[in-house]
């Protein structure tokens, strides 16, 4: 969370006064109209607002009709949150590497796909956008989706598009620690219509039959999915958060600019897929091994090592390296028969040069309100 205030208290209390908590309540609007403002934001023809970035990969996941039987490849560095998602729908996260950006690596994920691959999900991790030209011509050369994991880039773009309005599907988290937030909630961008409606169904399976007009015009028949719907105050108060963004992206990608600027003349700064687009909430710095990265660290006295941040780095994914897919055996992807064959036989040390990348990168995040004085002062601390 950036900035957070008056207008936020002021959209809570208006759903307070109106009564109208629940989101298909004659009247209520804060949801409906959240979804046209974000749509509008993305340029995607549909959006939908839910309880986490999690329910929205793996909506899009389920809409895309993927299951037991198929491979999604995810990169080794992500929250584990995109890995569960592929398990959730009875599929088989292939992990690959990163490349020097820390986002999924073109070339290897073209080595990891397979009869069984049915989509890919680039992380625009940290507010930097994958490779996104190589990962969809891949993709459309060998016939799979392309599932945006845009949850860590909220707002950012790549070549003048908005992160997570790319591929097939896109996803957002407004969770706290993101760009924008509601303390929890989740968005799924599509131009797919099918995609869509799957989504529309699965994310709200028992309320949409009953309240309101949602499924008017939906062809798809009805299934059972979850109850992944959000209140009006989670509508209300991202409207707010959403009039936030663009200044918002402005002030830390200047704050980074100014910062890098002033630095690069000393550090190696790690590179960047579009250095224009990227959301500017971290300049990563690249050392020549985790021995120099850790004295940095240390004589700066800050700064994260990706490698240091738990659940982002596949070797600490328990339960997928474990290969514990759910509780019920008859309900997990691991020892499903369909996915007897499909590759999960995973390893530590897998991916190699993702753990090179990350033991030797240092993250300094930004801010959106950085004065040239603090800008200079973190530098000359930089500098050393
Ligand atoms: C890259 C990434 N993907 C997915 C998620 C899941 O988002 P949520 O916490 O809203 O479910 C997160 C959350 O931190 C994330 O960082």
């Amino acid at each position: 969370m950036y900035i957070i205030g008056q207008e936020e208290i002021n959209a809570l209390a208006r759903v307070i006064e109106s009564r109208k908590l629940f989101k298909i309540n004659d009247g209520a609007r804060e949801v409906e109209n959240f979804e046209k403002e974000i749509k509008a934001f993305m340029k995607t023809d549909y959006a939908l607002l839910m309880t986490s970035g999690f329910a929205a990969i793996q909506s899009a996941l389920i809409g895309l009709g993927i299951g037991p039987g198929d491979e999604v490849i995810v990169p080794g560095y992500t929250y584990i949150a995109t890995a569960i998602a592929v398990t959730a729908v009875g599929a088989i996260p292939v992990i690959c590497e990163v490349d020097e950006t820390l986002t999924i690596d073109a070339e290897d994920m073209e080595k990891k796909v397979s009869k069984a691959t049915k989509a890919v999900i680039p992380v625009h991790i940290q507010g930097f956008p994958s490779d996104m030209d190589k990962i969809c011509a891949v993709a459309k050369k060998h016939g799979f989706a392309v599932v945006e994991d845009a949850c860590q880039s909220v707002g950012g773009e790549y070549k003048g598009r908005k992160l997570g309005a790319i591929g097939d599907a896109g996803t957002y988290s407004f969770n706290y620690f993101k760009v924008i937030t509601s303390g929890e909630g989740g968005a799924l961008f599509t131009n797919n219509r099918q995609l869509y409606e799957r989504a529309l169904i699965f994310h709200d399976s028992s309320a949409i039959a009953f309240f309101g007009s949602q499924l008017d015009g939906v062809n798809e028949p009805q299934f059972c999915g979850t109850e992944y719907r959000v209140s009006e105050f989670h509508g209300a108060i991202l409207r707010e958060q959403l009039k936030r963004l663009d200044p918002i992206i402005a002030g830390l990608r200047s704050s980074r600019r100014r910062l890098i600027e002033a630095i690069a003349h000393k550090m190696e700064i790690a590179p960047s897929h579009d250095t224009c687009g990227d959301c500017g909430t971290t300049v990563a710095l690249r050392f020549g091994s985790e021995k120099e990265a850790r004295a940095f660290s240390a004589r700066f006295g800050g700064g994260t090592l990706p490698i240091d941040t738990g659940k982002h780095v596949y070797t600490n994914w328990t339960p997928v390296m474990e290969k514990r897919g759910a509780l019920h055996p008859l309900m997990d992807p691991f020892k499903m028969e369909a996915n007897k064959n499909l590759n999960h036989n995973y390893t530590r040390d897998m991916c190699p040069k993702t753990l090179d990348l990350l033991s030797r990168t240092v993250y300094i995040g930004t801010a959106p309100d950085w004065s040239d004085e603090t800008v200079e002062n973190l530098a000359k601390r930089i500098i050393g």
